[in-house]
């Protein structure tokens, strides 16, 4: 009988070690592990604190079994099992569970800290890519852009997510939690990146056909070169000043892409898709998941539901080669 309980508690504990190595390893490179966020940093130490806790309860209760199966039997086997279960079982949990109560609460504190000011931006979700508006204070209209977030870094900056059609939820684990976009209602984040860099945000609630497919890219700045930034994307688009570029303007006006897209500056006011006025200076194209150069734009142009099964963007193959490569030659010249 001692055979078989030792064998059973060394092969709970082999199971064990196994689950909790494939979970390290998951979160092996994944950006909530690295954060560069305070919220993401906040969350990080409390995962942190978590797992060592949850190891070292871990190796006590597999010592105990281990023990119990070698043990020999008790005197008083129900006094043993009464104190077992007052101190294991109510009095242990308490503390612990207290304790990271007390913990998450002083932190929450923390995370709900006011924005700086200054600055709103408001993230919108669609089936499947991201709108996204920057307020800047007294301004009389927003920024418009799509399919990526800037942010300044070392700034506490408020961001509003919403959704148009389904509930999406807003992520860029190394900057902070996930947080549901809701249709009809608006809830707030407030992210505070601590360094510069690249990031990639993606949709963490399951959305339709295309949810995978729906990222966004993060760049966090200095903040002079995002309030420059800034600046720059509030102008309207450049004037075409190569032949194709300003053929492909003609065979986009004259294809109806401004039914749905805008280029500030041009007849092309649709309001359905992205703003694309300066779409050639973005990380990615079709929401994080195209390199943002001319062969990807011909690509999406002329076949958007194979890039992107269910999206709304219509296919236009049907304009031919050359138009295709000179509207993708503008597009990609709207620095
Ligand atoms: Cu949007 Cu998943």
């Amino acid at each position: 009988m001692r055979a078989r309980g030792e064998t059973a508690a060394a092969r709970l504990g082999l199971i064990g070690v196994a689950v909790l190595l494939t979970a390290m390893l998951a979160g092996c490179g994944s950006g909530a592990l690295h954060p560069t966020g305070r919220g993401a940093t906040d969350t990080a130490d409390l995962f942190g604190i978590m797992a060592i806790g949850a190891t070292l309860i871990w190796v006590l209760v597999i010592g105990l079994a281990i023990y119990g199966a070698r043990a020999r039997p008790v005197q008083d086997p129900e006094g043993l099992s009464r104190w077992l279960i007052v101190g294991g079982g109510i009095a242990f949990p308490a503390v612990v569970l207290g304790g990271l109560l007390t913990y998450a609460l002083t932190m929450m504190a923390d995370l709900r800290a006011p924005a700086d000011g200054g600055l709103r931006i408001s993230v919108t979700g669609e089936q499947w890519w991201w709108r996204v508006r920057y307020w800047s204070e007294g301004a009389e209209r927003p920024v418009e852009s799509a399919n990526e977030v800037r942010l300044p870094a070392g700034r506490r900056v408020e961001l509003e997510l919403a959704s148009a059609d389904v509930i999406h939820s807003f992520w860029i684990a190394p900057l902070g939690g996930k947080v549901d976009m809701i249709p009809g209602r608006i809830n707030r984040l407030v992210l505070e990146p601590t360094e510069t860099g690249t990031f990639r945000g993606v949709c963490a609630e399951y959305c339709g056909t295309s949810h995978a497919l729906m990222a966004f890219g993060v760049q966090v700045m200095e903040p002079d070169a995002f309030e420059a930034w800034l600046q720059r994307e509030a102008e309207t688009a450049a004037e075409p000043e190569q032949k194709t570029a300003s053929a492909g303007r003609d065979a986009f006006l004259a294809a109806g892409c401004g039914a749905c897209h805008t280029v500030r500056g041009t007849p092309a006011t649709g309001v359905i898709g992205p703003d694309l006025t300066h779409v050639g200076r973005r990380l990615t194209l079709a929401a994080g998941i195209l390199p943002n150069d001319v062969d990807a734009f011909v690509r999406w142009i002329a076949a958007a539901e194979e890039v992107k099964p269910g999206a709304r963007m219509p296919a236009f193959g049907a304009l031919g080669h050359e138009d295709l490569n000179a509207i993708a030659v503008y597009l990609e010249s709207l620095q």
